[in-house]
């Protein structure tokens, strides 16, 4: 898929929580077959990480009618960072703004958590959209890693009352 930077507006989109209605939607959210290298085939397998692991919690990504991705958070109990995980955007809808619009929307809504001082990620190093992506939102590698992956971290600045 061609790249193109643009400074487009970035679309609406809604973050989901899990339901009846939209679970087999957020399940075939599907990357391209070479993205498969740097997350699940599908956005099923988040899913069942959320729904069995119980650290994890998933949520759809809706633009219109049409489900388009499926993104994660999380908690870490250490430390109380918290955690963005599983970001898909459906193959056929990458390109378009919405990778952009859901992690704002969840920088978000998890930086109106009361508890919430930074947000942490991680990338494979050779998956360059996902980096240029984070680093664009403020995201900085802290030199750790998880796995075959780069965490990189967003302070949460709050304003003093
Ligand atoms: C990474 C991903 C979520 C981006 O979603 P998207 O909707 O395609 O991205 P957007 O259209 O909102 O673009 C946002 C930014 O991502 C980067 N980007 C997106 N596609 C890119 C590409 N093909 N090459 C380089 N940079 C790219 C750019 O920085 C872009 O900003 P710009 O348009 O101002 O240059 C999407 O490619 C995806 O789902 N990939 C497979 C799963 C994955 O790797 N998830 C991340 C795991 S850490």
């Amino acid at each position: 898929m061609p790249h193109d930077r643009t400074d487009r507006p970035v679309p609406p989109v809604t973050l989901e929580e899990i339901t009846d209605d939209n679970w087999r939607a957020v399940a075939d959210v599907a990357p391209t077959d070479d993205q498969r290298r740097f997350v699940a085939a599908l956005g099923a397998r988040y899913l069942l990480l959320s729904m069995r692991g119980g650290v994890w919690n998933s949520l759809g990504v809706r633009a219109g009618d049409a489900v388009v991705g499926h993104v994660m958070w999380a908690v870490d109990e250490a430390d109380g960072s918290h955690w963005i995980g599983g970001m898909i955007i459906d193959a056929a809808e990458q390109g378009k703004g919405l990778g952009r619009a859901t992690m704002h929307a969840l920088i978000r809504r998890l930086a109106a958590l009361p508890d919430c001082r930074e947000i942490r990620l991680s990338y494979h190093p050779d998956n360059v959209p996902a980096a240029r992506l984070y680093a664009s939102l403020g995201f900085t590698p802290t030199g750790e890693r998880e796995d075959d992956e780069l965490v990189a971290a967003l302070p949460v600045v709050r304003d003093t009352p």
